[in-house]
């Protein structure tokens, strides 16, 4: 196996950088030119995948380099529109080889579908006599999935609370399924409502909502990492990370914003393998807030030897089989380049992802800051947008960069010089 090791990645062309990527995933002819030609989703697969589509619309697709996770070496798909992700990824993952990259695990894959029952005249006996049908509404729950139930997954188990809310008592039932491979919605959806009249029947009384839970915390993916001090900078960053961490966690401003560059990276491995990024986002969130208090999404710490130590726990419903996975070219893809098998084992790398994320952030935040990795991209964006093509994009983006004047109107100014000159 190639390493994902690769010092200058970003130097080379995109040509260049798609050979490698073919070589180290046995991409085949055809899937090169997918991902070399931004027409690959046609009208007619988008027109299958939503109503009323009138277009696609494309966004960059990088790899980020470097990644060595349970002792593998990954390429890491990421779809994004967001400078800076990608070259932040790879760059942490590079420090955290030489103490051995991440370290994963996974719950069973896990999704929880809710019925709500309202009106029950005794919630509470409501909820007993649910519960003492188990097994009739468990059976009832797989007969919709022979296909799950054969593949070692399906409905296991059923839970029943009683909430009080604004309107009243609720009888709340749960179906716990094991969506293998799937991300689940419509297998969990589809069970919800065909056990719900067997539910209204037991429980005397009215179920109205029939739908998965986004907060999937029985489907929880977790990762780890210890980074040596010496390549983080020294031992002030490393306290720059964890002074930056308590802060986070003793502030909900500071919160979201830690929070978001985690998902920067957990969001651009979902989009690529044409996941579910909304639901990523709810849980995720929502699962930061079980305490009751929205908290980080990582923790990090030092070990006895004052190496960075960071950790992170969140759902993760993603899926390799029966959604737009398995339909869109790209995300197949996307697929192949990550070398995965299962469901789970890609929620554990898309962990990974966000944990390196979040310190390649918090790192620069802790050392030179942020904007010093932003300034050339952003640079070469200012200039392509007053309307510079080929060499002259990076000599105004130099130019501006040199000034300090990262500017619309500078790089119009530069424009109309070098276009004299030439
Ligand atoms: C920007 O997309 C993400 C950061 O703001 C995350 C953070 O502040 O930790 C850099």
């Amino acid at each position: 196996m190639t390493s994902s090791e690769f010092a200058g990645f970003y130097k080379l062309t995109p040509e260049e950088r798609l050979r490698f990527v073919g070589e180290f995933a046995h991409l085949d002819r055809t899937e090169l030119d997918i991902l070399a030609t931004s027409s690959a989703l046609k009208i007619d697969t988008a027109n299958r995948m939503i109503e009323n589509a009138v277009g696609v619309m494309p966004v960059p697709f990088g790899i980020a380099m470097n990644f060595l996770i349970n002792g593998k070496d990954r390429l890491i798909p990421m779809a994004i529109e967001e400078p800076s992700v990608v070259a932040g990824a790879s760059h942490a993952a590079k420090m955290a080889r030489s103490k051995g990259g991440f370290q994963t695990s996974s719950t069973r894959p896990v999704m929880m579908g809710q019925i709500q029952v309202v009106g029950c005249a005794d919630p509470e006996k409501a909820r007993v006599s649910i519960l003492a049908s188990t097994e009739e509404i468990l059976r009832k729950a797989n007969e919709q999935d022979p296909i799950l139930v054969s593949m070692g997954g399906g409905a296991t188990a059923l839970e029943a609370k009683v909430i009080q809310t604004i309107v009243g008592p609720m009888v709340i039932a749960e179906l716990l399924v094991d969506c293998g491979d799937a991300m689940g919605a419509n297998a969990v959806n589809t069970m919800a409502e065909a056990v719900a009249p067997i539910v209204e029947r037991i429980a005397g009384g009215r179920v109205y909502l029939r739908i998965l839970s986004n907060l999937a915390d029985r489907r929880l993916a977790q990762a780890r990492v210890t980074v040596a001090k010496e390549d983080l900078g020294g031992a002030e960053v490393v306290e720059g990370i964890i002074n930056a961490y308590a802060f986070a966690a003793s502030d909900p401003y500071r919160c979201a914003t830690h929070n978001k560059g985690v998902m920067n990276g957990v969001t651009a491995v979902v989009l690529a393998t044409g996941n579910d990024t909304r639901a990523i986002e709810a849980g995720a969130h929502a699962y930061a807030s079980r305490s009751g208090r929205y908290s980080p999404m990582t923790r990090w710490s030092k070990d006895a030897n004052g190496d960075l130590v960071g950790e992170i726990e969140l759902p993760m419903a993603v899926g390799l089989v029966g959604g737009t996975t398995a339909v869109h070219p790209i995300a197949r893809i996307a697929v192949k380049i990550l070398g995965v098998k299962s469901a789970r084992e890609l929620a554990e790398i898309v962990a990974a992802v966000g944990l390196c994320q979040n310190l390649a952030a918090l790192r620069a935040l802790a050392a030179e800051g942020i904007q010093h990795g932003h300034m050339r991209l952003h640079a070469r964006n200012v200039a392509a947008a007053v309307g510079a093509t080929g060499d002259l994009v990076d000599k105004i983006a130099e130019k501006m960069i040199e000034e300090k004047k990262i500017r619309i109107d500078r790089a119009k100014e530069l424009l109309a010089e070098y276009s004299k000159r030439a």
